[in-house]
């Protein structure tokens, strides 16, 4: 906790059976549930992060007198760590909003992407050159000088949960999905690989706005109305609607790419990719979602030889990484 002095905040990742934490959290997800004995009331259950990891917490007592805590900010948390069923769990004496003026370390809260800023940064300057279509070149140089746009994109989570979700994300999977698409472009010479390259850069755009994201990455209300495929569409209209002589066969195309490239309607595409463009696309970003979640669930490993991937849904075997 900041008030003139800093106080070293404990990590999730650290805290160990038996310790003891006063520290400060964000709230992940916060919940009354009721007791089975209904005359008892409600104990409060809540899940807390900070960037190292998430930990669940309940407070037995006094749950009800719980104020000024939402979802989203950060709470200070008095309580002990306990092993339940294998997992730790902090049985919780207090939980609190900061007082006013209070603050905290942001840096302490939402993970970034390990390659970094600079790198990120360095990474689209080189990809935004990689441009000779005079339209694409155009139209991508004008929407990424924009110093807020190139902000957000280098910002931008690339999702809340699963993959790339760190800050950084969003630029680090369309830069991985531009080396993937443009690679299978150099296979195929029919594919248009100008196009294929703006549709990698700009295949999940609307992820700038989808998340919001300050202690902890979560959907906005326009994203989870909306979703960023409808919104990344949109953002392309609109851009286009200022240069123009922009082909009206290249806008559309670009959309179609954007609102194609999840494959298939039941993974949310509104519709399923019809051009060579739109399916190297949508495989690069397929390659490039699953393979990083094999990365992150080995750099997630300690001594294990299996680990079990929820949204891959199986076991990964971890025995033959050699070190590097
Ligand atoms: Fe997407
Ligand atoms: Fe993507």
């Amino acid at each position: 906790m900041k008030r003139g002095e800093a106080v070293s905040k404990q990590m999730v990742a650290d805290l160990q059976p038996g310790q003891l934490v006063d520290s400060y959290f964000a709230v992940t997800q916060m919940q009354l549930q009721p007791y089975k004995d209904p005359t008892k009331g409600h104990f409060l259950s809540v899940l807390l992060a900070d960037r190292t990891g998430e930990i669940s917490g309940k407070l037995w007592q006094g749950a009800s007198q719980v104020q000024g805590i939402a979802v989203g900010d950060v709470a200070k948390v008095v309580a002990k760590v306990e092993e339940y069923r294998g997992s730790r769990q902090l049985n919780l004496s207090r939980i609190e909003p900061l007082s006013q003026g209070e603050q905290v370390d942001l840096a302490d809260f939402l993970p970034t992407c390990p390659k970094g800023r600079k790198a990120l940064e360095q990474e689209l300057k080189a990809a935004l050159s990689k441009f000779t279509d005079p339209h694409l070149k155009s139209l991508l140089t004008t929407w990424f000088s924009r110093p807020d746009f190139w902000n957000e994109y280098l910002l931008s989570p690339g999702a809340k949960r699963v993959h790339h979700a760190y800050l950084g994300g969003l630029a680090e999977h369309s830069l991985e999905v531009f080396h993937l698409a443009g690679a299978m472009a150099k296979l195929y010479p029919v594919v248009n690989e100008q196009l294929v390259l703006a549709g990698a850069l700009l295949h999940d755009v609307g992820k700038v706005k989808e998340y919001n994201y300050k202690y902890i990455i979560d959907l906005s209300d326009e994203g989870k109305l909306l979703g960023h495929i409808a919104m990344g569409y949109q953002m392309l209209q609109e851009e286009v609607a200022h240069h123009s002589d922009f082909p009206k066969e290249y806008a559309e195309h670009l959309g179609h790419m954007i609102l194609s490239h999840h494959g298939k309607m039941e993974y949310g595409a509104p519709v399923e990719p019809q051009t060579i463009e739109a399916a190297v696309l949508h495989q690069a970003d397929l390659a490039s979602s699953q393979v990083k979640q094999y990365a992150q669930t080995i750099e997630s490993a300690e001594e294990e030889r299996w680990l079990f991937n929820r949204v891959l849904g199986r076991n990964l075997y971890l025995g033959y990484i050699k070190d590097i």
